[in-house]
């Protein structure tokens, strides 16, 4: 039987920082009033040339490093996320083609501010069924491209970013332990980006009427939310068969700190067993949870051996909890260069390009 380790862990952050002292400027609104219904202080924007794909591909490089895990090594990349590129091809074939993951297959998950814990559970079970060895799982986001910046009902909230995690294949008991992933596809109108899919195709109208720009009714989800964080750790606990009290740290989707006080009150667990970082980053969807992992491990707070929760809710809607004994690399003394794969990457990628091309002026000849 195999289990799947979490062995590596990266994140990255645009350097653009907007706090809610720049948002008074842009909308009717107060620090005041976002710190105390968000608890929301700042958060990272991207900027030109920046997107989902290049966050994810700098964090995907941070968690193969630490990992010590070639890009070739790779057999399939998840990126779960909200902020895709395109509506297609998916963000992971780009991430794939810039981290020179030759033997990777990729695909987008989309299960909103969910994603990052449905991949997991998707890479994990993949890899316990033995038919992956090691799969890396990214959650990236641009929402600032999707936000109306003239909304303060939604224009608070949101920040960029990205996490990625290893995952790898050992007989050695530990790593993701359960997880459960839920929905309610009837209140999907509830946060949605309403125009630009296949439903209702971008217009001029819808462009003019915003529709192409997330849209919430922020009361109805924050009650949802409330309703269903404690209750999916219950369940994934019950899952794996652990107690509540053998958990060093629950790390919870990062939206809003009334929404995690209301967990912990549901829990009856104390705030500081919760890693909570949204007042610097604001709701980064899927990257949210990484994000907050990444934190805790550097700055020490989840070491080897520890038992976390990771719990989520999001668009969909969709919610779930994942529980996960924290592994750490297999061999720290197994060292990869990113600089060198990069620039290996690039090269490969060139020579893909031109083959392609050569190959379409020979068959044009041909035709
Ligand atoms: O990953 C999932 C993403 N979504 C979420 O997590 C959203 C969950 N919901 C929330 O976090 C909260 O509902 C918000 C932070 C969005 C809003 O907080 P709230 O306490 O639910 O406020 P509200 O929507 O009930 O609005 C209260 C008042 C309203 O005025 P009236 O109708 O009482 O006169 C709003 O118009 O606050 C007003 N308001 C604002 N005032 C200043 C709404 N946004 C702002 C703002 N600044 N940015």
């Amino acid at each position: 039987m195999y289990y799947a380790h979490i062995t590596g862990w990266g994140c990255a952050v645009p350097e653009k920082v907007l706090t809610n002292a720049d948002l008074e400027k842009m909308v009717e609104t107060s620090d005041a009033w976002i710190v105390e219904r968000s608890g929301i202080r700042e958060r990272h924007i991207a900027g030109e040339g920046e997107s989902s794909a290049t966050l994810g591909v700098q964090a995907a490089w941070k968690a193969l490093e630490v990992a010590g895990v070639r890009p070739s090594e790779l057999d399939l990349i998840i990126c779960a996320t909200s902020s895709p590129e395109h509506i297609f091809p998916a963000t992971a074939c780009i991430i794939q083609d810039k981290l020179g993951a030759a033997r990777a297959g990729a695909f987008d998950l989309s299960a909103a501010c969910s994603g990052f814990i449905f991949a997991l559970q998707m890479a994990a079970q993949a890899i316990r069924s033995g038919a992956l060895k090691t799969v890396l799982v990214v959650g990236a986001e641009t929402l600032s491209r999707l936000t109306n910046w003239s909304d303060r009902n939604t224009c608070i909230l949101f920040g960029d970013g990205a996490g990625a995690f290893v995952l790898q294949a050992s007989r050695q008991p530990g790593g993701v332990l359960s997880a459960v992933m839920r929905a309610d596809g009837s209140g999907a109108s509830l946060l949605s980006v309403p125009a630009g899919g296949s439903r209702q195709p971008a217009t001029e109208e819808t462009v003019k009427a915003g529709m192409h720009f997330i849209h919430m009714d922020g009361r109805e989800v924050f009650r949802f939310a409330t309703r269903v964080m404690g209750s999916a750790t219950q369940e994934a606990l019950a899952a794996a068969g652990i107690d509540l009290a053998e958990v060093r740290w629950i790390v919870p989707h990062q939206a809003n700190a009334r929404i995690i006080e209301a967990a912990a009150r549901f829990l009856k667990l104390p705030l500081d067993r919760f890693v909570v970082n949204l007042e610097r980053y604001g709701n980064t969807s899927t990257a949210s949870i990484p994000l907050a992992v990444c934190e805790a491990v550097e700055d020490g707070r989840i070491q080897p051996g520890d038992r976390l929760v990771l719990v989520a809710f999001g668009a969909g809607l969709t919610w779930g909890a994942l529980v996960a004994e924290w592994s750490g690399p297999f061999s720290a003394e197994r060292r990869i260069r990113p600089g060198l794969y990069r620039l290996w990457a690039g090269i490969r990628s060139f020579f893909r390009r031109l083959s392609r091309f050569l190959e379409s002026l020979v068959w044009g000849r041909k035709a």
